[in-house]
Parts: structure tokens; sequence; C-alpha cells
């Protein structure tokens, strides 16, 4: 299994690029089903991607990467369609339930596999189930599948979700699409990823209009052409950079191909602890800054702070002033990552749904492991501001997300290296 080995405390220095966003490219693989020809680009080569290309392929359509482009093209010959989402692709990446809504407004009919929990919680698919049934489709649960079935096409409807659902708000589009007559979403999540969606889906044909957390589709005619689309980048690793840069870089770092208008919940709060920060149209200079204040903050769905940064916000957290609080109010058990940042020396408590992080500690060296995503993204960056040597085991989970990460590091001098 390969290792992450980082010796920490060099100073950043650099430039970085951003990559595009794996959770836009995955709904937006999703919707590709909807579609003859697409050629999707700025797409991030990570496994999550490959893992939703590969689902793709098994279900009947046709996907090749160009690799030193960073694209994507998919082509739907209607072919030996199979509308089926297999339990082994799914469960690995749980985005695979997206192609739900895409299948039961093409082919009117999905069986797809229930993905199951994960580390940072239940995540139950109810919301997503709960919208498709107001759009008429017939859902039923059988052996651990999906099954949905509307013969007759789906239907418009006026849906309120009970709560904010990135990914229940993309099957509802997805699904609502086609659907006869005008759907309206109340209470929809509106994550820049979703409205890059909305995007791809008006290249298709779709009349979709937002207003606040309201989502108007209506009147769509699924064009029969082919689709360029470039996906937006990914605010998350831009996040996870700004954050490693506010702890190690003395001069500041140039992070480039982004939108800042995006990033304002985090640029904000970078700020209020003391950050440096200067916007430019697409790029931001940020360096860190001696004195660093202690804050609280609560994770919530977009425009708040992504539950996606917690992780890394608290290792920036054990270098400042004071103590800080982090309450995390979209996953129930997304503190993995601290038992193993107290190995490593932080002093952080969790109480409920908060954590409570007293700072500055030192923190040092171990051998840990990656638990998530970000969980293993938030290793690396106490690896690079801890003292000695980090050895991060299980790092396929950063494989899922991250593209290039260590040549990005490396490149701005930081020491890292991958073993077998
Ligand atoms: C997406 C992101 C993930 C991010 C999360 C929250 C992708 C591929 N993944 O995940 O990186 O952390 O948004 O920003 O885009 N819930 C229900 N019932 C449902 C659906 C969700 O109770 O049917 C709950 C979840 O358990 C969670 C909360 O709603 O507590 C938010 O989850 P959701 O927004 O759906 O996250 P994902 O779409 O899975």
């Amino acid at each position: 299994m390969q290792k992450l080995i980082i010796q920490g405390k060099k100073e950043l220095k650099g430039k970085i690029s951003i990559s595009g966003s794996k959770n836009a490219t995955l709904p937006i693989l999703a919707a590709s089903i909807l579609a003859n020809r697409v050629h999707l680009k700025n797409v991030p080569l990570v496994k999550d991607i490959f893992t939703m290309a590969e689902l793709l392929n098994f279900i009947g359509l046709k996907t090749k990467f160009i690799k030193k482009e960073n694209s994507i093209k998919i082509i739907n010959n209607e072919k030996n369609i199979n509308t089926l989402a297999p339990y082994k692709l799914v469960k690995t990446m749980r985005a695979g339930v997206l192609v739900l809504g895409s299948l039961l407004t093409k082919y009117k009919k999905a069986k797809v596999s229930l993905p199951g929990g994960c580390a940072i919680g239940s995540r139950p698919v109810d919301l997503h189930l709960f919208a498709l049934k107001k759009l008429g489709a017939n859902i039923k649960i059988k052996d651990g599948y999906i099954l949905a079935e509307a013969k007759k096409g789906l239907k418009g409807a006026i849906i309120r979700f009970p709560s904010i659902s990135v990914g229940a708000t993309e099957n509802a589009l997805l699904a609502a699409f086609k659907a006869k007559g005008k759907t309206i979403l109340k209470n929809c999540a509106i994550e820049p990823e979703i409205k890059d969606l909305i995007l791809f889906l008006k290249k298709l044909g779709a009349r979709i209009n937002i207003k606040g957390r309201m989502i108007v589709i209506s009147g769509n005619k699924i064009k029969n052409t082919k689709i360029i689309h470039e996906v937006i980048f990914d605010r998350i690793e831009l996040g996870t950079y700004m954050i490693a840069s506010a702890l190690l870089a003395k001069k500041s770092i140039t992070i480039n191909k982004i939108d800042p208008k995006i990033v304002k919940s985090e640029i904000s709060i970078l700020r209020k602890i003391g950050i440096q920060i200067i916007r430019k149209k697409t790029s931001i200079k940020i360096k860190r800054n001696k004195k660093l204040k202690k804050i609280n903050v609560t994770t919530k769905p977009y425009p708040g702070f992504p539950t996606d940064l917690q992780a890394q916000l608290m290792v920036l957290l054990t270098q400042v002033n004071g103590i800080s609080r982090i309450k995390e109010d979209i996953f129930e058990n997304r503190f993995m990552h601290v038992s193993e940042l107290k190995r490593m020396g932080a002093e952080i408590e969790i109480k409920n749904k908060t954590a409570i992080i007293k700072g500055p500690t030192k923190l040092t060296g171990a051998e840990v492991m990656a638990t998530d995503l970000r969980a293993s993204v938030s290793l690396v960056l106490a690896g690079l501001v801890a003292e000695n040597r980090t050895i991060i085991n299980r790092i396929y989970h950063l494989d899922r997300g991250y593209e290039f990460l260590e040549n990005k590091l490396k490149r701005c001098k930081a020491v890292i290296k991958r073993i077998k």
C-alpha cells in the first residue's frame, strides 16, 4: 500500500494552479447520459472521476480520456444500454447514485445500488428518493438496490426539500430535466458545482432559473448536439492550498485559475484569523502572518463555510493564539482526523458537534492513518507544519480527489514523497 512521507517545517513559496472541480465533474458526467456527444474540459484526473467514467461505460456509453489536456469525451450512441449502477462501483464512489435521475429521464427506469454509509456519516439518500417520487417515479428498495420506474415519463411538481442536500438537488435536476410541465424545487443546495451542472443542462436545452434557494425547470427539449463544457475550478482544492499557504508561506504564494468571488466565506474567515490575502480577478496571493487570532466557525451549505474544509481549517487553528471552535453542522461523524491530529500533538476536544481547538501547539511528525478524503489532506497539512517526519498511510483516499497533490506541493518547495 502506498504512503506519503513528509519532512515538515519547510517554507512554501511559488505558484499553484487549481484543477477542475471533482464535485462538479461527477454530476455533469451523470448528466452526460442525457446527451449524445459531450466533450468535458478542465476535468481533474482523480480516482472518483475514473470510477464515474467506468460506471458510464458499464451503462453502455463510450468514454475516452485525453489525459494531456485534462479532458474526457463521452458518446452515447444508444446501443446496448444497461440501466444499472452496480454495487461494486457505487460503494467506492457515492456520486454513482446521481445516474438515477438521468437514467429515469432518458430510459424511464433504473436500478441503482444504495451507496451505504461512509467514514463521515450514515449519508442516506432519502431526499433523492423523496424528490423522484414527487416527480412521479415509482420506487422500491430490493436487495440493496433502488428500483425506479416512470413508464409514462416524469411529471413536473413543486418540491420543497425538508433539508438542504447537494446530491438530492442534483438528482432532482436531472430527473426534472424532461419532466412534463414545470418543476419548482425549493430549499435547494446552491453550491457553485450545482450552478455548473445547470449551465451544462442549459447547453443541453434546459430552461432553468435560480432565485435564492429556488430552482425552476420548465419546457426542456433535449438537443441532439455535441456539447462542449469547461468544468469550474475546485474550490475545496483552492481552500486546502490557501490553508497550506497560511501555515507555511513566509513570502506569498500565488494561486491561479480561480474566481475569488466564489470563495468569499473562506477568504473572510482566513482574513479574520489574520491571514493576508490579495484578491485578483483569476488568482489570489496569500501568505502567513505571525500573529494569528482564534475564531469560531460553523460549517454550512454554500455560501457558508464548507464542511469539506473543516479538517484543513482545524490544522490551521492548532497554530493560532487562543481557543477556537468549529461546529460541524453537515455530517454527524466528521471528526475522524482529530485523534490522528492529537497523536501529532494537537490539543483538541470534541463536545457534541463542536471541536474545541487550543492553540498554538507544536505539532510533531508521527505515523498516521487517513480515513477519508478531506481528513487525509488535513494530515498532509499537519505533516507540512509539524517538526520531523510524518508518514501517512491509506493515501488512496487522497487519490480520490486531489490531482497532482505531491507535485503541486513539491513545486512550492515542500519535501514530500510517495513510497510504494
Ligand atoms: C456533497 C459533496 C461532498 C460534501 C457535501 C456537503 C459531492 C460529490 N460530494 O455530498 O463533498 O461534503 O456535498 O457539502 O458533491 N442527507 C440526508 N438525506 C439525503 C441526502 C443527504 O439526510 O437523501 C444529509 C447527509 O447525510 C448530510 C447532509 O444531508 O448530513 C448533506 O449531504 P449532501 O449535501 O447530500 O452531501 P452529498 O451530496 O452526499
